[in-house]
């Protein structure tokens, strides 16, 4: 017998074979796609420091976010911070003071280590703000709300129209310039339109202090900060197309009043039923008269039948979305949704010039129950990765 078995030497054969005509590992996402569009991923504290950070939603062992490093590197080229750069994590306290710069710091470098595009998320939300942003300045003790929590507004005595510009100001400021010529592009202001009725705006506090022009300012500020800097808008739900209109209508008051808003980021927290090919296609055609690159900033797909209806990415529902258990055959539905979407990203290609994932597998998304991303919480590909990575492959192929 001899020490080779045949299923061994059969073995040797295929690879020999594989060499000979040319064949390769299969194409990671960024390569796949590095003629369209950059592929990018939302970042945990952990990823970004390569540690379990007790400050995280997630608990993972540290195996677990040594092989989430290495599928961030392999996978991705550009990266967006998931929470460390909110209002709340970077400045909880007031003041020159009051920052907390380290993870921050560490997702930066991170991205220049690796030669990532890095973007900043973000500026101005209403949530993941501290009170104290909003507070007056001489407040009565006892009307001082004591936590710092988001999503619950602020109720104590507030902020005049000039301390809350000052506090945006120099907040913008500090963090723009912190990263200035390493940061590319920066959420300047999110989800400020609202999801009710025919009101514009979302009824926050920074409207209700400031007045609608806190976004001119937000914009203003930032890019006094960094020029070079691509200033985006985001927001979700625009597959909606009442929304849509709001954002439309919102960017071209903007762009007639000179504020300098660079490109459109549309979220894209969507599931496995909507949008159809056509909706999305829509709401790309639609975008594209404002005559801006289009980023999308938070692509996930959630497969939970709890997140069927509608569309959105609002914090405070989130956990209801991602209730009732996965919809049958529900990787199956995953994939062909993914290929739909990325079918006419491309189509779009002109004007979408970045695709973020928020989260690199479903063990750390924000939507883990209804497991809308590409890799399984072991990184292992499910087969949406197979369907995107097509998606690329057969338009290279019909070129
Ligand atoms: C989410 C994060 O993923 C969570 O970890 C956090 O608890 C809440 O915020 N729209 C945004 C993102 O712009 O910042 C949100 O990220 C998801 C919705």
């Amino acid at each position: 017998m001899s020490r080779f078995s045949t299923s061994s030497a059969t073995a040797l054969t295929i690879v020999l074979l594989a060499a000979q005509s040319g064949y390769s590992l299969p194409p990671t996402l960024k390569d796949a796609y590095k003629d369209d569009f950059l592929v990018g991923v939302a970042i945990n504290r952990d990823i970004a420091m390569d540690t379990v950070a007790p400050a995280d939603n997630v608990s993972r062992t540290q195996g677990r976010v040594d092989k989430d490093v290495a599928l961030v590197k392999e996978q991705f080229n550009q990266i967006s911070p998931e929470n460390d750069l909110k209002w709340s994590l970077i400045q909880p306290r007031p003041g020159p003071d009051g920052y907390d710069f380290a993870p921050a710091d560490a997702y930066v470098n991170f991205g220049v280590a690796n030669h990532m595009y890095i973007v900043g998320h973000n500026l101005v939300w209403h949530s993941q703000v501290p009170d104290w942003v909003f507070r007056g300045t001489n407040p009565p003790p006892a009307q001082i709300t004591p936590s710092m929590g988001f999503r619950r507004e602020y109720s104590g005595p507030r902020a005049s129209r000039e301390e809350l510009l000052q506090r945006m100001h120099d907040h913008i400021a500090t963090v723009v310039g912190r990263y200035k010529g390493k940061i590319q592009v920066w959420d300047v202001v999110n989800e400020a339109l609202s999801d009710n009725g025919t009101n514009l705006l979302r009824n926050s506090l920074w409207l209700q202090i400031i007045g609608p022009d806190f976004i001119a300012k937000a914009f203003e500020y930032a890019h006094e900060a960094d020029p070079d800097a691509i200033l985006r808008y985001n927001d979700y739900g625009l597959e909606n197309p009442v929304k849509r209109r709001k954002l439309i209508a919102l960017i071209k008051s903007l762009q007639a009043q000179g504020v300098p808003v660079m490109a459109i980021g549309t979220q894209t927290h969507v599931n496995v039923s909507s949008p159809t090919p056509e909706q999305e296609d829509q709401e790309l055609t639609d975008l594209e008269t404002l005559g801006l690159p289009i980023h999308v900033t938070e692509l996930d797909v959630n497969g939970a039948q709890g997140g069927q209806r509608g569309f959105g990415a609002d914090v405070a529902s989130n956990g209801a979305t991602t209730q009732g258990g996965l919809v049958s055959d529900a990787d199956q539905r995953l994939a062909a949704q993914y290929a739909n979407l990325f079918k006419v990203f491309l189509k779009h290609h002109n004007y979408v010039k970045v695709v973020t994932f928020w989260g690199v597998n479903d063990g750390v998304s924000w939507r883990q129950r209804g497991h809308p991303l590409l890799f399984d919480g072991n990184d292992q590909p499910k087969p949406a990765f197979a369907a995107v990575i097509n998606v690329a492959t057969e338009k290279s192929d019909s070129k």
